[in-house]
């Protein structure tokens, strides 16, 4: 099989655009505000650096050495008799359960951006009928907004690794970067921003629980695109000479950097105007554009800049997680890239509208199970569980079933001795016991 190779700086691009998501603009935000502020932040940070840094470079190594879809990669690099390890590479499949809703909150997104040009709501209470009409009652509105998103994502992916996903990375990335740093400037010159800072890295261990412990180890999975094989996947794609360390090295600054400034500029806005900081998953929906209508017109194009720069960051993203998936069906089963792209379309767009109806007063009943909507099932499971036990499944691949000698050869003479050691060390150790830990915490055997 012949896989299309990226550019050095599309990959670097490519797989920066994937972990630089909603996971960072919308849901960093709001779940730093939700528990408490620098203690998640400092625990995020931590599982980063010593866990997701490890865990991406050994899902980029399995891509690059197995060159095929996530599951034809497992398959070629397990020994003879350990080829049951190809089931592993199903975790590609977890990108079409994250899609289920992520599609569906760009959908929001794309909604604002319209939304924006007829004015900025004034009062919290108006913004929140806005957002709760729109995910409460509007349910034509929002399949509208969720196809559009579906298509756009599988337009791009259909033109393929070069011709689509490299291209539209090039773009998305450095216009998103100027965006967000333009609006950061912005934030700094305002009194909330010395406020903010504070709130974010200065940590109160009070406030701090397992379960945020948890969810700060899920979300650095998630913000990475770490444990589903996007990495994976486009790694399949990397240029021979390219280094595994260093791209993986650029991605995770690039997403935690991304993160921290999304963060800094959101809560600057809303601590110069007084806001709480907890507010849950409307964070950037209610609060932010209330807060943007007292800067006038400005605002507007503050509000229009924030939307676009959050629709970007998406995109990027969603379509590395329907990649593995139609990479997997053309590899496999030999449909053309045309087919993959528009079944997998429809698997996620259905499930998708299942997804936002949960979420409204006329069926949600229908949609839930034990009380809980779909939606927060389906991003519960994947952000939770799924990606956590993609990113073992990984650590003990390559930790313990790749032979030594293969993956020394790959990555010895990018780190040298000393860093190859201490990496290893991560990989055989700390990820496993970490994500072991952190499960059976949340099966409620192990409560810290
Ligand atoms: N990293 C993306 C974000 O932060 O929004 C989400 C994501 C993309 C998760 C791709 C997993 C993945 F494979």
């Amino acid at each position: 099989m012949k896989v299309a190779q990226f550019s050095r700086i599309g990959f670097i691009m490519a797989a920066a655009g994937s972990a630089v998501g909603l996971g960072n603009i919308w849901k960093f935000p709001y779940m730093t505000g939700m528990y408490g502020g620098g203690a998640f932040v400092l625990v995020y940070l931590i599982t980063i650096t010593f866990i997701g840094f490890s865990v991406m470079v050994a899902e980029m190594l399995i891509g690059a050495l197995g060159r095929r879809d996530t599951v034809g990669s497992f398959e070629r690099l397990a020994p003879p008799n350990q080829k049951a390890w190809k089931y592993a590479g199903f975790m590609g499949f977890n990108g079409l359960i994250i899609m289920t809703f992520y599609s569906v909150v760009i959908g929001w997104i794309f909604y604002y951006l319209f939304a924006v040009f007829s004015g900025l709501p004034t009062s919290t209470k108006e913004a929140k009928t806005i957002f709760d009409t729109l995910v409460g009652q509007q349910a034509g509105i929002q399949i509208f907004w969720h196809t559009v998103s579906v298509i756009i994502v599988g337009y791009i992916v259909y033109r393929g690794i070069k011709g689509g996903i490299e291209k539209f990375n090039l773009i998305l990335m450095p216009s998103l970067l100027i965006i967000l740093f333009g609006l950061l400037g912005y934030a700094a010159t305002l009194d909330g921003f010395h406020k903010a800072w504070n709130f974010m890295f200065a940590s109160d261990w009070s406030k701090i629980n397992s379960e945020a412990i948890v969810r700060a180890v899920g979300h650095s999975f998630f913000t990475l695109s770490l444990g589903m094989g996007a990495i994976m996947t486009y790694a399949a794609s990397l240029p021979k000479q390219a280094s595994i360390t260093k791209t993986a090295f650029i991605v995770t600054f690039m997403d935690t950097l991304i993160a921290l400034v999304a963060g800094l500029v959101i809560y600057s806005f809303l601590f110069h105007e007084g806001a709480p900081a907890a507010q849950g998953p409307g964070l950037v929906f209610i609060s932010l554009p209330v807060v943007l209508s007292n800067f006038g017109t400005l605002g507007t194009v503050l509000a229009l800049l924030f939307f676009l720069a959050l629709a970007f960051a998406g995109l990027t993203s969603a379509i590395s997680l329907v990649e593995p998936v139609v990479q997997y069906l053309i590899d496999r089963f030999d449909w053309s890239r045309t087919k993959a792209v528009v079944v997998t379309s429809l698997v996620y767009w259905i499930v998708g509208i299942g997804a936002l109806l949960s979420y409204t007063k006329a069926w949600g009943k229908l949609f839930s199970v034990g009380g809980k909507p779909l939606f927060d099932i389906l991003e519960f499971a994947t952000d939770s569980i799924l990606l956590p036990l993609g990113g073992l499944l990984i650590a003990i691949f390559v930790g313990y079933v790749l032979p030594k000698t293969k993956v020394y050869a790959a990555l010895e003479h990018e780190m040298g001795e000393k860093y190859f050691a201490v990496w290893r060390f991560s990989i055989r150790y700390i990820a496993p016991v970490a994500l072991i830990f952190m499960m059976l915490n949340l099966l409620g055997i192990l409560k810290i």
